[in-house]
């Protein structure tokens, strides 16, 4: 019996154009080597939106209101979510939802030692498909939050599905976004591209990861990492590129890769703000205000949700 992962995997390798899912990057060595990307010189986006967070958390906290409700969207940014939950006046509970239950509570340990009275209610669930949220925590407002351009990872057409339930479920509140912002393609080609090649062992993690849970027999050496802007589309792509003509074994079945053929492992779409604004109210929500770095690298959003009652 396959995985998930092995079933996407598996149907990912016998699709053309072969693509997995970059929610599979992050096992425990994946996400210990995204934490390394963040802290990278050439990789912006996280330190970027740090900034703005920390210099206008006040305009967000009054804007969230007293006992409100912090509903977080992946749970990988403790550090962000405690910079929301000190600055929030009495946030009534946090609820972060992610696929990975480990990392979840071990996140949701750690809060309840720091906030002493703040509900930490973790929720097991795949965001980017339909879940249940628990009922609301109290009078206060529910506050969805989706930072480090997560949404980036999501087709157009997904990002608008996901604001749609967002929305739903954020009703009478608001989502506080972080979005990538379209740039100079050098700058964002060196994101991807970081010299240390941490960027690339993460990407050749996905294929070390099915040898570890599949018994796949990928060898890495033969697999270049590959990360480009696609400009039409607005798009970081990632791909891993066979350096051969070669055959791997993937859940007991063969798969042929020529040489150059490339198995496309992530999106990471870029955004203009008025384009985000755009998307947003498409999905029900009236975009608030917008903070961005002096040098307009990343944006982060205050979306409002729609009134409250039934849908
Ligand atoms: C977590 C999806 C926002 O797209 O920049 C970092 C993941 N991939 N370096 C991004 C990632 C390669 C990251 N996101």
């Amino acid at each position: 019996m396959l995985s998930p992962f092995g079933r996407d995997l598996v149907a990912g390798l016998s699709a053309t154009p072969r693509g997995v899912s970059p929610k599979y990057f992050y096992d425990a060595e994946g996400s210990r080597l995204f934490d390394r990307i963040c802290d990278l010189p050439e990789y912006y986006p996280t330190r970027t939106e740090q900034s703005v967070l920390e210099r206008h958390v006040g305009e967000m906290a009054a804007l969230a209101g007293r006992g409100a409700e912090i509903v977080e969207f992946g749970a990988g940014s403790l550090r962000k979510a405690r910079l929301l939950l000190r600055a929030f006046d009495a946030p009534a509970r946090y609820v972060p939802i992610d696929i990975s239950g480990e990392h979840l509570r071990d996140a949701a340990a750690l809060l309840r030692g720091e906030f002493a009275g703040l509900e930490v209610r973790p929720v097991v669930a795949d965001y980017s498909q339909a879940f249940e949220p628990p009922p609301p925590a109290g009078p206060g407002r529910r506050i969805g939050f989706f930072p480090g351009s997560t949404i980036g990872n999501f087709t157009p057409d997904e990002a608008l599905v996901f604001l749609r339930r967002a929305a739903g479920l954020l009703r009478g509140g608001a989502l506080l976004l972080g979005a990538d912002l379209v740039k100079d393609p050098a700058v964002l080609h060196a994101a991807y591209n970081d010299a240390q090649g941490v960027t690339a062992a993460f990407n050749l993690n996905l294929l070390a990861r099915a040898n570890r849970e599949l018994g796949a027999d990928f060898q890495l050496a033969r697999f270049a990492h590959s990360a480009f802007y696609n400009a039409p589309l607005r798009r970081i792509e990632m791909h891993l590129v066979s350096r051969v003509r070669q055959e791997v074994n993937v859940g007991g079945e063969r798969f042929l890769f020529e040489e150059g053929e490339s198995l496309h492992t992530e999106n990471s779409y870029k955004f203009t703000v008025a384009g985000l604004r755009e998307l947003a109210q498409r999905a029900g929500f009236r975009p608030g205000p917008v903070w961005t770095d002096p040098a307009r690298l990343f944006s982060v959003h205050w979306l409002h949700a729609p009134e409250g009652g039934n849908a």
